[in-house]
């Protein structure tokens, strides 16, 4: 007795040395293709200072979340069910691609039960203690979010398999032959995971999620619209040609529309201009290097380069590596998928190709042998 008191009361300075340690915010995404580039077009936020900005553009009730209509209207309905049954709302997982509003729909379902939310990321639970300092701390009905839950330690994510089923963790006590395993039970919490990347969670994590998200792109139309909510909190008023025109290069992603917003913004002030106007939203997009179409320099260049080297394609993905001095890995995640979605690249099992439509936005001819689609 006296040694399992004794081991307990060590478990217990162990978890709050863990939760000394733990950092306050998801920060320090390492792999390469997730670190941000210091590119306006960026999905993802480029700086901290960026995301601090961001947090007070952020709705922060499901009324003023834009778009996603049909993920509102089901949450919604859970949501209310699960206050009428006086539980806690079934975990949550929220995926798709960055900027399109995942941290915001965490922090609205949090608010709209009324409940305290606990932040971190994949990345910064390292060990068994720090995911169970986090859990063994919260209250019944709180919300856990876990960015980037695709990055999770296996030992962190076998520990969160029974959190999230049966609201307990088994601790071992002790080592070799006098090791007991305990179980210590948990609060009934909510955890909402996050991930840009679903094909990484693993199938057990992901059964044990009752409610799975996918956020999709938004329409020109949902993207003026958060451009017109943002000017107002911002206070830089813009007009509704001007927003129309910013919206088109704004990929159809939140985080995107915001920080050109703000940008644009900027020329607005210098130049003395009260309100944000279409021309104006013109020369500062030229300035910036940004199109029509929400493609900039760098875009444009990988296009040129593979239709002036590589004759439009078929061309490997390494050998694009190496002809452009980016991994391979960034070329794909970062700068493809767009290109890919417009149509102006394609993919083909014998590699990348710009499509006719790739051709004729730099204002070239495709030429007659292309590949037809
Ligand atoms: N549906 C939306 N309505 C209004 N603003 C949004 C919406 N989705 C995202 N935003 C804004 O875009 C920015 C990025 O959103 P965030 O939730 O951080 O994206 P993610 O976590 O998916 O990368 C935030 O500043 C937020 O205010
Ligand atoms: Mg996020």
């Amino acid at each position: 007795m006296v040694v399992i008191q004794r081991e307990l009361r060590y478990l217990r300075y162990e978890i709050r040395l863990a939760l000394y340690r733990m950092p306050v915010h998801s920060a320090n995404f390492s792999t390469s293709s997730d670190e941000p580039l210091d590119r306006d077009l960026s999905p993802q936020p480029l700086d901290n200072s960026q995301e601090l900005q961001e947090n007070k553009l952020r709705p922060d009730v499901l009324d003023e979340y834009v778009g996603q209509s049909e993920i509102k209207r089901n949450l919604s309905v859970f949501m209310e069910a699960s206050r009428k049954r006086e539980e806690p709302l079934e975990h949550v997982l929220i995926h798709g691609p960055p900027g399109l509003g995942k941290t915001t729909l965490a922090h609205i379902v949090a608010k709209e039960m009324k409940a305290n939310i606990r932040v971190t990321s994949g990345p910064a639970l390292e060990r068994q203690g720090d995911i169970a300092a986090i859990i063994t701390n919260l209250e019944d009905g709180d919300v856990l979010f876990i960015d980037e839950i695709h990055r999770l330690r296996p030992i962190v994510e076998e520990t969160l398999y029974t959190a999230m089923e049966d609201f307990a963790i088994d601790i071992i006590l002790g080592k070799g032959a006098s090791a007991r395993s305990m179980r210590l039970s948990l609060p009934k919490f909510t955890l909402i995971g996050a991930t840009t990347k679903l094909s990484l969670i693993s199938s057990p994590l992901r059964d044990r999620f009752g409610h799975v998200f996918r956020l999709n792109f938004y329409s020109q139309e949902e993207i003026q619209q958060i451009i017109n909510r943002s000017s107002k909190i911002l206070e830089t008023e813009i007009d509704e040609k001007a927003a129309s025109r910013l919206s088109l290069s704004s990929r159809q992603t939140p985080r995107i529309a915001n920080r050109l917003l703000r940008r644009v913004g900027d020329f607005a002030l210098v130049n003395n201009h009260d309100v944000i106007s279409e021309s104006l939203v013109k020369s500062a997009l030229g300035k910036m290097g940004i199109d029509e179409l929400g493609l900039d320099d760098m875009d444009r260049k990988l296009l040129q380069l593979m239709i002036e080297n590589f004759g439009g394609g078929p061309v490997g993905l390494s050998t694009l590596s190496a002809a452009t001095h980016e991994e391979a890995q960034t070329i794909e995640d970062i700068y493809e998928p767009y290109l890919l979605k417009q149509g102006f690249l394609d993919r083909t099992p014998r590699g990348r190709l710009v499509t006719p439509r790739g051709y004729q936005h730099l204002g070239l001819t495709p030429p007659q042998n292309a590949e037809l689609f």
